[in-house]
């Protein structure tokens, strides 16, 4: 345990083997608005998980939790084995965040400072490495998500896509344990979604423990290993994205699936046989007359999307 975590407050029972991410019976309420009632979700080292919901369903409130920006009335939330709710004062605050890194869909660069200063100034300044560190992870980091001609740029020179990736960068130079994306291509431009979503992927493959919140349903299906479905600050349905996107329990999330959906057509192909006609016990070859099978697949193709 380093200095900074010794100080943390230690969850109950934490061991290395617990989930790195634990939220149990967690209850929110802004006045007599109660927005989160009852979340339990967990999120493994290495894993990524991604929440979806209607919009207002308490998406964005539960990585707040996470991070220690909101206080729920009720429950646990444990990260790395701290008690969240139990960290009192800005100073044990601080020390967590410093563990989490947070992307939002603004990407809240500095304006005033090139994109290499707004990745080293963090470094820096709130855990004192030293500089020429700082800037060598920075320029390494700057090539990793692919900009690396743009170290003396200015946000205000780059396009959206861009400065989202400058964000990741620089959440990416506190080395954080694990990192929370909160709709991070929802105000880009659509030629500029596929760069960032290119990043996230990778960190996933790399084994970055993640957060995800996206209305991109393609993409959780692809990079996800869990999926929770909120609606009105309940978790409805959680599973393995296979199960959530191909065979989900609940009629809230099939019909909440198939609207999204209906707006992203393809799934990745290991999803195609979840939403495609359902095959017959044995299969028809594939010189079987049309006339023989043509309705029993279209009745069985609506059969099995989601309702
Ligand atoms: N600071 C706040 N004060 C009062 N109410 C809030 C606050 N933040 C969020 N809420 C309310 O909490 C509920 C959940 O909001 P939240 O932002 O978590 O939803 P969401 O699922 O992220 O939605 P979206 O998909 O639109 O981003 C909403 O009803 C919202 O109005
Ligand atoms: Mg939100």
């Amino acid at each position: 345990m380093n200095a900074t975590e010794s100080f943390l407050r230690r969850e109950p029972g934490a061991t290395e083997a617990a989930p790195l991410v634990r939220l149990q019976d967690v209850h929110l309420r802004f006045g007599a608005n109660e927005v989160l009632k009852g979340i339990d979700l967990e999120v493994k080292r290495g894993e990524a998980v991604t929440i979806i919901g209607p919009s207002g369903s308490g998406k964005s409130t539960i990585l707040r939790c996470i991070t220690g920006l909101l206080r729920p009335q009720q429950g646990h939330i444990g990260v790395g084995g701290t008690a969240v709710e139990s960290l009192r004062g800005e100073d044990e605050l601080i020390a967590l965040r410093k563990r989490v890194g947070f992307v939002f869909q603004q990407y809240n660069l500095f304006p005033h400072l090139t994109v290499l200063e707004n990745l080293v100034i963090a470094p820096t300044r709130v855990i004192g490495r030293p500089r020429a560190d700082a800037e060598r992870e920075a320029h390494a980091l700057l090539a990793r998500v692919r900009l690396a001609d743009k170290a003396r740029a200015y946000p205000g020179e780059l396009s959206g896509g861009q400065q989202q990736r400058v964000a990741i960068a620089r959440a990416l130079a506190m080395r954080p344990e694990l990192i929370l994306f909160d709709e991070v291509t929802s105000a880009l431009d659509p030629e500029t979604v596929g760069e960032v979503l290119t990043v996230i992927r990778e960190l996933v493959e790399d084994g970055m423990t993640c957060v995800l919140v996206t209305h991109e349903m393609r993409f959780a299906a692809e990079i996800s290993d869990h999926i929770y479905f909120t609606e009105a600050g309940r978790i409805v349905e959680h599973g393995p994205a296979a199960q959530i996107f191909g065979q989900p329990t609940q009629e809230r999330t099939r019909a909440f699936l198939r609207r999204a959906l209906g707006a992203v057509p393809r799934l990745p192909p290991e999803f195609d046989a979840a939403f495609a006609p359902v095959p017959a016990a044995a299969p028809a070859a594939p010189a079987a007359p049309a006339a023989s099978t043509g309705s029993t697949a279209s009745t069985a193709s609506t059969a099995s999307l989601p309702r």
